[in-house]
């Protein structure tokens, strides 16, 4: 096993919660972007990767969709993050995909902070919430429980500085920690083929460091990072632990989940996909 110098790394956070309930929103708002009003019907259909510098330190997001119809999805997300912030809108309360997201992040053992949002609403009843998870054995901290439950509003930003600072809260009691300069691995968020550039590839660096030019294993396909870009579009030449990247150069795509690792040359990792794709 590589040996080097352990540093701190930053928290990885899944916004969960059910369809509507604003986790786009709240992910503009952390961003100062505008995803939630460009896509297509107001509902997200991918995991959406993004790194943010809070003013309270780093922390990196997956945008997860409500729907019903994407299981998978928050299960993958769930288990490739430290922590799960769950989103329950406080006009509407507990929803099945509420119910859902909590059994996905138990399972994966992540702890879950609770953003109560559109709190700006006339019809907000941040009490119901916090009573209805309750009786799902999601327990407030200020009814002896140790849940965070922070009230917010996506629109007027109220709420959302203590939501970060309760992350942060919550990542210094999980004492995340990293290797920088050991080879990357991590795990493959979403992957598709694009036209003009191939298969792209977006992964979450758990330790390690990834740079242009090395060859990765990824599920069952491999290739030398031709370019790597993060979430704005921007060329990187490098990316570090907890850091969500866009990578070109796969020889295919492969599945959200799947495990990727560095290794020492193109030989070697032909050899491992082969051996994958049987
Ligand atoms: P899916 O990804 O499709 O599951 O939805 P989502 O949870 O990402 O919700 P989204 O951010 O798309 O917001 C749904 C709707 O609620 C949009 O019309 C938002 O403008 C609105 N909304 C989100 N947050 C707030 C809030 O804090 N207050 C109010 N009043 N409306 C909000
Ligand atoms: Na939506
Ligand atoms: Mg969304």
């Amino acid at each position: 096993d590589y040996k080097g110098e352990e540093v701190t790394r930053a928290p990885v956070v899944s916004v969960m919660g059910h369809v509507d309930h604003g986790k786009t929103s709240l992910l503009d708002y952390i961003r100062r972007a505008k995803v939630a009003a460009g896509e297509s019907g107001g509902i997200t259909q991918h995991i959406g990767a993004y790194h943010v510098e809070t003013g309270h330190g780093m922390i990196s997001f997956l945008d997860t969709p409500g729907h019903a119809a994407f299981t998978a999805m928050r299960a993958r997300g769930a288990n490739s993050t430290d922590i799960v912030i769950l989103v329950v809108a406080a006009d509407d309360g507990v929803m099945p995909q509420t119910e859902e997201a909590v059994q996905h992040a138990r399972s994966a053992g992540v702890p879950i902070i609770v953003a109560v949002n559109k709190i700006d609403k006339e019809a907000a009843d941040p009490d119901r919430v916090k009573n209805e998870l309750a009786a799902k054995d999601v327990i407030p901290e200020d009814w002896g429980g140790d849940v965070q439950f922070v009230e917010v509003s996506a629109h007027t930003g109220q709420g959302i500085d203590e939501l970060l600072d309760a992350v942060l809260l919550q990542a210094e009691v999980l004492e995340l920690k990293a290797v920088p300069s050991a080879p990357a691995k991590g795990v493959v968020v979403e992957a598709s083929l694009d036209k003009g550039r191939g298969a792209v590839s977006t992964v979450l660096i758990q330790n390690g460091t990834l740079r242009q030019g090395d060859v990765v294993i990824a599920g069952m396909f491999f290739g030398k990072v031709r370019a790597m870009l993060d979430e704005n579009g921007k060329k990187v030449l490098e990316a570090g632990p907890s850091i969500p990247v866009e990578i070109l150069g796969l020889n295919g795509t492969p599945d959200a989940g799947d495990d990727f690792i560095v290794v020492p040359d193109e030989k070697r990792a032909r050899e491992v996909a082969n051996f994958r794709q049987g």
